[in-house]
């Protein structure tokens, strides 16, 4: 498989698709860069570690990224993913700690190792991608693929009525991001919040009673409660990163997945972080517009919940 990045924001669902990627030997992880979102971009990189540790993967080089956002703001998460980003069970510290390079230059220096090849998953606010495609702006020539978790397309936003947390956090980042002129795939909210973790899930990786399962339940546990209060009022979660992961690795099948031009709205009114997709040849299939480089997904075959659930529930070698 084509060597891979991992550029995240280290809460819970970012951990459950850290861990489904983890789980896949087929997986080439490179490295993980974090950037501010759910937590901060130190937090998350300590979160990173401590996941890392927790799958036997102390080995992969963790980068610190952007800790605020194009206009130097932040706005974090802690009633979502707790005030340690990862439902505060007490995952163990780690030993390693993060590399000196940042994560946009170690962004782009694993692009030019790998010219053509690497694939970049971003699951946070897009600051390190659009500060890696400043630093070297060839970098969409260098990248073979970009998948990235944000936007609402024709589904309501989560941080506002129509925009998407990791696209809100830094909307500057995000459109200079979806502009340039690389193969990218976007995994919105209309398909994220169509994948539903539930109490059996969580039932069934408490009964598989491995390290990861374990972990995996807790966290679960944290995220259910968030979703019940303040979004379903039932105990279903959203299975947002690792959705984004799933399909960057070519294990979901898309049933609807365009390719269109994507914008986002930059201004000070209530669109602010909005992601217009253009999508107006829904009647007549799709027909792609010359230039448009943005996969949208907008409808997948379903059932990826279950196959995360296997996934982390699998036997672990020294068990
Ligand atoms: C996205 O925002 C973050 O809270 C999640 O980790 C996910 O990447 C969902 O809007
Ligand atoms: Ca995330």
């Amino acid at each position: 498989m084509a060597p891979l990045i991992v550029d995240c924001d280290t809460g819970i669902d970012d951990a459950l698709a850290l861990l489904y990627l983890l789980r896949d030997p087929a997986v080439d992880l490179r490295a993980v860069t974090t950037v501010f979102g759910n937590v901060d971009a130190a937090t998350a990189a300590d979160n990173t570690l401590r996941v890392l540790e927790l799958a036997g993967r102390a080995d992969i080089p963790v980068a610190v990224g952007a800790r605020s956002n194009w206009r130097g703001t932040v706005d974090l998460a802690p009633h979502v993913h707790g005030a340690d980003g990862l439902g505060d069970v007490g995952l163990p510290a780690p030993s390693a700690t993060p590399v000196a390079e940042p994560a946009a230059e170690l962004i782009v220096r694993t692009a030019r190792e790998n010219p053509g090849n690497l694939h970049l998953l971003a699951v946070g606010p897009l600051t390190n991608l659009a500060t890696a495609l400043l630093l070297e702006p060839e970098l969409p020539r260098l990248v073979s693929h970009v998948t990235i978790m944000g936007g609402a397309v024709h589904h309501p936003g989560n941080v506002t009525p129509v925009a998407e947390a990791n696209i809100h956090n830094d909307p500057e980042a995000a459109d200079i991001v979806l502009r340039a002129g690389w193969d990218v795939t976007l995994v919105p909210l209309d398909v994220t919040m169509a994948e539903a973790l539930t109490e059996s899930a969580q039932r069934r990786l408490v009964d598989a009673g491995t390290a990861i399962s374990s972990f995996a339940a807790r966290i679960l546990d944290h995220y259910l409660g968030f979703y019940e209060r303040d979004v379903f009022g039932v105990r279903r979660a959203a299975c947002h990163d690792p959705l984004a992961a799933g399909i960057a690795v070519g294990d979901v099948a898309l049933e609807t997945a365009p390719v269109v031009d994507v914008v986002v709205e930059t201004g000070e009114g209530p669109a602010r972080g909005a992601t217009i997709a253009d999508t107006r040849g829904q009647y007549r299939g799709y027909p792609a517009r010359e230039g448009a480089h943005v996969r949208v997904v907008l409808r997948t075959a379903g059932g990826f919940a279950d196959r995360l659930v296997d996934r982390l529930c699998a036997p672990e070698a020294a068990e």
